[in-house]
């Protein structure tokens, strides 16, 4: 089997910056709660751009960084839950957008919340494996702010727009050591967003199933996530035969400090261990961890050699991670 390699990262942030003030406009919060519980300090919101447009600036961004040529990409997935249509899927859009239509490749969605890069970037790599695949474009894109209910002060203060991109190829020499993922189906309502109702004409009664937002318990989400990040992570480093020591950066996923916080003191591990880039972003679940890893490599926080763990959790539920030697 083949082995993967990140070989580049980009980002894209919608451009209008939503400060905590603006929300204590909108909902009984202030900007002191929202800091001391979530670490978030702004968050982008789209007012034009679509889950394609910044899909299409971060893989734009990712190619440029990495000076990739775009006909040398053989397959595009993107990782989304606010997806622009049902059909066709984000990924066939960003083939046509980045002017691929003429490549033979495989272009699909997938939707696995907070986790879906991973789960994405993880799906990579098994195509690379195989030698189905040599270079694979792998994106996470989202404009949260259309499923937001604006009106909860619960969640509408922790979501964000954006995107992260990262492209894969095949490498002698090992990128990937260890991947991990894993699910649990039982909590569907912990973090829900309803898709359309079952309506149809020939129903006695109507489905009573519309609400259209996303909905969350915290407190349940907030348990299971540090769960999940050390779960990950112990999983990570027993299938790499590697030890915390041996790890140089930590990128979870972006969804509030206290979580990592919390996972920092039960591993015994220090904060700057982790990065955060969350106080200027928000939650931007599938972005979250390509956004995070471009800033990381764009402020020179990744160096070669370095094991990097990028670690993911969401709803579904959803967790997992990979552990990589840049
Ligand atoms: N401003 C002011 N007060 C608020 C706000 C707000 N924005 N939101 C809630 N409160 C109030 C509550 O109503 C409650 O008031 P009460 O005691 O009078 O009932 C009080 O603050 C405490 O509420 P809790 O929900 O217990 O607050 P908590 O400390 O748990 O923080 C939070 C809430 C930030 C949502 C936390 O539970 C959390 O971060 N959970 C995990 C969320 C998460 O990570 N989600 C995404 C992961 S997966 C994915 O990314 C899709």
């Amino acid at each position: 089997l083949k082995k993967s390699k990140i070989i580049a990262a980009g980002k894209a942030a919608a451009e209008h910056l939503i400060t905590n003030e603006d929300l204590s406009q909108m909902v009984d919060t202030n900007d002191e709660w929202i800091q001391s519980r979530t670490g978030i300090q702004t968050r982008r919101v789209s007012l034009q751009e679509t889950t394609l447009d910044l899909a299409t600036r971060a893989s734009l961004d990712a190619l440029h960084k990495g000076d990739i040529d775009p006909e040398t990409l053989d397959m595009i997935i993107v990782a989304t839950v606010t997806p622009d249509y049902f059909i066709p899927a984000c990924a066939s859009l960003l083939q046509h957008r980045l002017g691929l239509n003429h490549r033979p490749m495989m272009a699909f969605d997938l939707n696995a919340a907070c986790t879906g890069l991973i789960y994405a970037i993880q799906t990579a790599e098994k195509f690379i494996a195989t030698g189905s695949a040599k270079r694979v474009l792998v994106v996470g894109s989202e404009t949260l702010s259309r499923i937001v209910d604006w009106t909860d002060r619960g969640t509408c203060v922790l979501f964000g727009d954006g995107a992260g991109a990262v492209i894969l190829e095949e490498s002698d020499q090992e990128g990937i050591l260890a991947d991990y993922t894993n699910s649990r189906g039982d909590a569907e309502l912990n973090l829900a967003m309803p898709a359309f109702p079952l309506d149809n004409p020939f129903q006695q009664e109507s489905c009573s199933m519309t609400h259209q937002k996303m909905t969350m318990a915290g407190a349940e989400i907030f348990k299971f996530a540090t769960f999940a990040i050390r779960d990950a992570m112990e999983e990570l480093l027993s299938r790499s035969g590697l030890t915390m020591e041996d790890i140089d950066l930590i990128i979870p996923h972006q969804a509030n400090a206290r979580i990592i916080a919390k996972v920092a003191r039960q591993m015994g591990l220090p904060m700057d261990k982790f990065f955060l880039n969350l106080s200027d972003y928000g939650n931007t679940s599938s972005a979250s961890i390509g956004l995070a890893l471009a800033e990381a490599m764009e402020q020179g926080r990744i160096h070669k050699g370095d094991h990097v763990i990028l670690v993911g959790f969401g709803g579904g539920l959803t967790w997992g991670g990979i552990l990589h030697r840049f």
